[in-house]
């Protein structure tokens, strides 16, 4: 996606004049800094207000007042000073789905780390087939590109690993209220706030990359949320009665995921069990998975390092990587 100049200028201005909240820049200065004619400070200036910083401007001067909760790059990047993950971001209005922009950019060759977010998603994907409902502006749509070393067997415990990270950043807002289903749906209150979905493009011995899709309920008021998921799903701005800067939730989730990421290059989900543990909605629980045609029923006791869940039934002792849970008991 190619910036205007014009949209690249205005990247430049904001980034100036935020440095000093309520300052007052001379606009002639400013030209003269960026090497531009007035003219086009006049047309950079306009399209920052269309969208939707708030600034003070006369014939002379600007200053910076606030930036709006838009998923927009130049909103991203500022001051996210992650190594890897953002290090390239592609946002947009809207696209059909951002995991499936963001495996045409990874079967382009772009980095780890790359990240894809929308504003809306006209054909959001669920896990097994199902579609999320992605309405404008009020959710985080986000999709990450990454190209571990490790073998494919390692992969799966990546959406575990995934939920975490978005269950500690949203543990920021609703403090003990948030749980994992596993392997990874984020719960508030026992409602479905976020999902992951993960996709693996692999040989047999070799990733070519993942992507993880994180959707994340922020803003949605009940009557947001479709009849069929109403009774089940939530947002974050419903349990938390506030209306929530999205960027800066993106943000933190950013931050987290690439602190989890580079444990779980080292060594798995090790140094994130006592934490994946606490947020888990299953353990102690009686349980069915259905993982593939197979259905097991038993009593949830752990998850492992590689993010599988270990149930204990009249047979023994059974690791499952993947599946879809019932909780049969509370
Ligand atoms: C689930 O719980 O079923 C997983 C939902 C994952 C939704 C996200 S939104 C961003 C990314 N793009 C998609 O099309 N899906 C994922």
């Amino acid at each position: 996606m190619n910036r205007s100049s014009q949209e690249q200028l205005a990247d430049r201005i904001i980034l100036l004049i935020r440095t000093k909240p309520n300052a007052k820049f001379k606009l002639e200065q400013l030209a003269k800094k960026l090497k531009v004619t007035p003219q086009q400070m006049n047309s950079a200036v306009k399209v920052i207000k269309e969208w939707g910083y708030k600034i003070n401007l006369n014939k002379l001067e600007v200053s910076f007042q606030s930036a709006p909760d838009i998923l927009s790059a130049t909103e991203i990047s500022y001051e996210l000073k992650n190594k890897l993950i953002g290090r390239q971001i592609h946002s947009f209005n809207s696209v059909k789905s951002t995991n499936i922009v963001a495996n045409q950019l990874a079967d382009k060759g772009a980095p780890e780390g790359t990240i894809v977010t929308a504003e809306k998603q006209t054909l959001g994907k669920g896990r097994l087939g199902r579609s999320w409902h992605s309405p404008e502006k009020v959710g985080i749509y986000l999709s990450i590109i990454l190209r571990p070393k490790f073998s494919p067997d390692k992969a799966p415990g990546l959406s575990v690993m995934s939920a975490l990270a978005v269950a500690e950043a949203l543990s920021r807002y609703c403090a003990d209220s948030v749980q994992i289903k596993w392997p990874n749906d984020v719960l508030i209150n026992g409602r479905k706030v976020a999902g992951v979905l993960t996709e693996l493009d692999a040989e047999k011995n070799k990733i070519n990359h993942v992507v993880v899709g994180i959707g994340i309920n922020v803003n949605q008021t009940k009557k947001d949320f479709p009849k069929t998921i109403g009774q089940t799903a939530t947002s974050v701005g419903i349990e938390s009665s506030e209306l929530i800067n999205r960027v800066d939730l993106l943000k933190s989730t950013l931050r987290v995921f690439e602190k989890e990421y580079r444990g779980y290059q080292k060594n798995q989900l090790s140094s994130s069990l006592k934490r994946i543990r606490k947020f888990s909605s299953l353990i102690n629980k009686d349980i069915s998975v259905k993982s593939g045609s197979e259905v097991i029923s038993g009593k949830a006791v752990d998850i492992d390092k590689s993010g599988s869940l270990i149930i204990l039934n009249d047979s023994g002792r059974k690791v499952i990587s993947s599946g879809e849970v019932t909780v049969l008991k509370e």
